[in-house]
């Protein structure tokens, strides 16, 4: 069902140290950070050939990742995300293998302006998993 890896993202406590870090010793393509305060988040992708990097740092003062921070205060991997052809055909497919979706269950738009749903992390050898609508 799942299709290609669309992007891992990293939290990380200085978004310009990091983006300079992988421009610089990475040498990646990174581009110019992006607030989503829809998500209280501050975006930035590095560019890779088969995939992308999202870097993430909290925006506002509710951010969703505000607490994984405090937990990892050097930052850590947060997600994983999958691309699928239909969103709403994998969520109850997952559901009725007995995965729990978070929030209300509904998509929502991501940060590149498609449907995403995010997957308990307990359900998924312990890693937060992100599905996109490809
Ligand atoms: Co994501």
């Amino acid at each position: 069902m799942i299709g290609r890896l669309n992007h891992i993202a990293i939290v990380v406590p200085d978004l310009e140290a990091a983006a300079n870090q992988y421009r610089t010793v990475l040498g990646a393509s990174v581009t110019e950070p992006e607030n989503l305060p829809e998500h209280g988040v501050t975006v930035v992708f590095v560019e890779l050939p088969n995939t992308k990097v999202e870097l993430l740092h909290p925006f506002g003062d509710r951010s969703p990742i505000e607490a994984f921070l405090d937990n990892n205060a050097s930052g850590g991997m947060h997600h994983v995300c999958y691309e699928v052809d239909d969103i709403i055909v994998a969520r109850d497919k997952l559901k009725s293998e007995g995965a729990r979706v978070l929030g209300d269950g509904e998509p929502k738009i991501g940060a590149h302006g498609k449907p995403v749903l995010f997957l308990h992390p307990k359900d998924f050898c312990g890693t937060l998993v992100e599905l996109e609508q490809a």
